[in-house]
C-alpha cells in the first residue's frame, strides 16, 4: 500500500521513521512531502528508498495519507491536494483541532484522527485514534495493526479527546517538566547538591517507581500510603503538594479545552 506523509516535522518525522524502522512500512512504498526541502533531504539520507514528492502528487497516488501539519496549515494543504483526493483513500490527520465531521465534509476520503506521542520514538506509549463515519471495519483493523507496531493504539471518541490527549500525548512534557522543576528546587534549597546529581536522582527514581508499580501492581495511592507515613517528612510534602497540584491540573484541563474551542471557531477548512 502506498503511504504518504504530508509534513515531516516533529510528529510526521517521528511516525514515518518509527514505522519504517519497525518494518511496518517498506521505504519503497513511502511518499513524503514537506513545505521546506531540508527535512526531506535528511529523511532521504536516512531511508534512500523513499519517494520525495509534492502535496498534490502525493494526494493522487497514496492509498493511505498521514496529514501531519499544524491545524492552521491544514486549509492550505487541502487546497493544494483536494483536486486529486478520491473516495478510496484513508486520510489520517494528527491535528487535534480538526474535527472529523468538518474534514469529511471537505474531502471525499475516509477520515481518521491520530494523536501520536513522542514516546513512539522508542516504540512505546499510547497512540489515540478517532474514526470518522466513513471508516470501515477493515480500515480500523489496518490502522490499529499498523500503529500497534510502534505503540498501543487506543480508540476514543472525539468528545473524549481533549483530556485524553493531555494524558497520552501531553504527559511526556508534563512529567519531564515536573522532574526538572523538582530537581531545580532541590538544588536551590541546598546548592551543595549539583544539578546533574539532582536530575539524575529524580529521573532514576521516576523510572524505578513506574517499574515498582508495574511489577507489584501497586496503585499510585498505594505508593503514596507506603512512603508517606503519618507525621513524616513525605506526608508533610504530600500535604503541601495537595494544596496546589489539583488546582494546577484543573486549570490545565479547563484552559486547554477553552483554547481548543476558540481555535476551532477560528478555523475554516
Ligand atoms: N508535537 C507533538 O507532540 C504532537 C502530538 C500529537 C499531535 N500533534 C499535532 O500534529 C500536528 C503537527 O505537529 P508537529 O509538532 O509535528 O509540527 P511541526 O514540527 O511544525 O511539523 C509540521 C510540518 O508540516 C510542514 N508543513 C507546513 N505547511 C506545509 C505545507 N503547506 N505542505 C507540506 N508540509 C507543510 C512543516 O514544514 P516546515 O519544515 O517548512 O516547517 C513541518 O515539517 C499538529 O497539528 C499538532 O497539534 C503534535
Amino acid at each position: 500500500m502506498k503511504t504518504g506523509f504530508v509534513g515531516v516535522g516533529s510528529m510526521g518525522g517521528l511516525l514515518v521513521r518509527a514505522l519504517m524502522r519497525s518494518g511496518a512500512l517498506d521505504p519503497k512504498d513511502v511518499w513524503v512531502a514537506n513545505r521546506s526541502p531540508q527535512r526531506l533531504e535528511v529523511l532521504t539520507a536516512e531511508f534512500p528508498g523513499i519517494r520525495l514528492t509534492t502535496n498534490r502528487e502525493l494526494a493522487g497516488h497514496c492509498d493511505l495519507i498521514f496529514l501531519c501539519v499544524k491545524g492552521s496549515d491544514v486549509p492550505t494543504v487541502l487546497a493544494q491536494m483536494d483536486s486529486e483526493l478520491y473516495p478510496g483513500q484513508l486520510l489520517v490527520t494528527t491535528a487535534s483541532v480538526i474535527q472529523l465531521r468538518a474534514l469529511e465534509d471537505r474531502v471525499p476520503c475516509r477520515i481518521a484522527k491520530l494523536i501520536p506521542s513522542v514516546t513512539q520514538e522508542v516504540g512505546a506509549g499510547i497512540a489515540l485514534l478517532m474514526y470518522g463515519s466513513r471508516v470501515t471495519k477493515d480500515d480500523r483493523k489496518f490502522l490499529e495493526d499498523l500503529l500497534g507496531r510502534i505503540s498501543r493504539p487506543v480508540v476514543i471518541t472525539e468528545s473524549q479527546a481533549r483530556p485524553a490527549i493531555s494524558l497520552a500525548s501531553g504527559a511526556p512534557a508534563f512529567i519531564a517538566y515536573l522532574l526538572q522543576s523538582m530537581a531545580e528546587e532541590a538544588v536551590r534549597s541546598n546548592p551543595e547538591l549539583s544539578s546533574e546529581m539532582a536530575l539524575g536522582m529524580v529521573q532514576e527514581t521516576a523510572t524505578a517507581t513506574l517499574r515498582l508499580m508495574d511489577k507489584t501492581k501497586m496503585t499510585p495511592q498505594d505508593v503514596v500510603s507506603r512512603v508517606a507515613v503519618p507525621g513524616g517528612m513525605t506526608a508533610l510534602s504530600i500535604e503541601i503538594l495537595s494544596r496546589s497540584v489539583p488546582q494546577a491540573w484543573q486549570a490545565i484541563f479547563r484552559e486547554t479545552a477553552e483554547r481548543e474551542k476558540k481555535d476551532r471557531e477560528r478555523l475554516t477548512l
